[in-house]
């Protein structure tokens, strides 16, 4: 009973920043459990690592730009042969990516790159969410999960940041926090049909400064920072049937960092 209810045999996931870490570890997870797979991202590199997997094809698009981006989903839904039952809300501008206004002290970031990032973490989110409504109310297990942070959620402590160039910007914790409002109200608006969730991930080791680690870990009931299939394995519980009666739900994937 327990393995079918965590199977994804015969369902389609779309993934947004398919070509990302995260994106890539959940893609392999969910080609595991038998899922076919749809790899967004406006990295060529996404066919690459579509192609690394079992079954899982690449889509090119650019969540800033609405109306590719709505042509390319329904271009790939259509290729499901028009069917999808999970989408994944994965893509971001995140801390380490490089854009003026952003990674910067308070005084320094802008309002330009604040309206890019709301656009892409949690505009685009949105127009997806619509988008698909149909094709996963039509699936009869449709699903829906958001990938927020722990910074959606809380406030940095900017002891861990004291000599490191790492950064932390607010609008990185406004769309996160939004990502976490909209999910609740999906999912007492699309109930019964779809389930609607949000993990928030805790920082993954990715090669940060000693110092900033040694303090981060410190922090952390686990002791460690986390790794993609620690975020993988949260996001398979969450798509499959085995989080059936779960909806609505923040779910903080942060090694008990958001516990004290
Ligand atoms: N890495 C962490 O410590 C951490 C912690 C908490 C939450 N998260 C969240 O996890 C998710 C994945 O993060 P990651 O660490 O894998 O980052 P990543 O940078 O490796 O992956 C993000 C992907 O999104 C894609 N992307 C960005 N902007 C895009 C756009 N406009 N159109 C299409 N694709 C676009 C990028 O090309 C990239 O492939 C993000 O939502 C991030 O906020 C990460």
């Amino acid at each position: 009973m327990i393995r079918e209810m965590m199977s994804l045999q015969g369902r389609v996931a779309l993934i947004t920043g398919g070509a990302g870490h995260i994106g890539r570890s959940m893609g392999v997870a969910l080609n595991d459990l038998g899922a076919r797979v749809i790899l967004l991202d406006r990295d060529e590199t996404v066919h690459r690592v579509a192609a690394s997997l079992d079954n899982a094809v690449g889509v090119i698009a650019d969540l800033s730009d609405e109306l590719a981006l709505r042509a390319s989903v329904a271009a790939a839904i259509d290729g499901a042969n028009g069917g999808l039952d999970i989408l994944i809300n994965n893509a971001a501008f995140v801390g380490t990516s490089d854009l003026s206004g952003w990674a910067e002290p308070f005084e320094n970031q802008t309002t330009d790159t604040w309206r890019a990032a709301l656009e892409v973490n949690l505009t685009a989110a949105f127009a997806l969410c619509q988008q698909v409504t149909p094709a996963l109310r039509a699936s009869g297990h449709g699903t829906i999960l958001n990938i927020a942070s722990i910074y959606g959620a809380l406030g940095p402590d900017w002891s861990f940041y004291e000599g490191t160039s790492m950064a932390n910007p607010a609008a990185y914790a406004a769309s996160k926090g939004g990502m976490i409002q909209m999910t609740r109200w999906l999912s007492t608006t699309l109930a019964p049909d779809i389930r609607v969730n949000a993990i928030c991930p805790g920082g993954v080791a990715r090669g940060q400064p000693k110092s900033f680690v040694e303090r981060y870990e410190a922090r952390t009931p686990l002791g460690r920072m986390a790794n993609e299939q620690d975020i993988a394995g949260a996001a398979a519980f969450m798509v499959t049937d085995a989080a059936r009666y779960v909806t609505g739900q923040v779910l903080m994937v942060d090694g008990g960092f958001s516990a004290w």
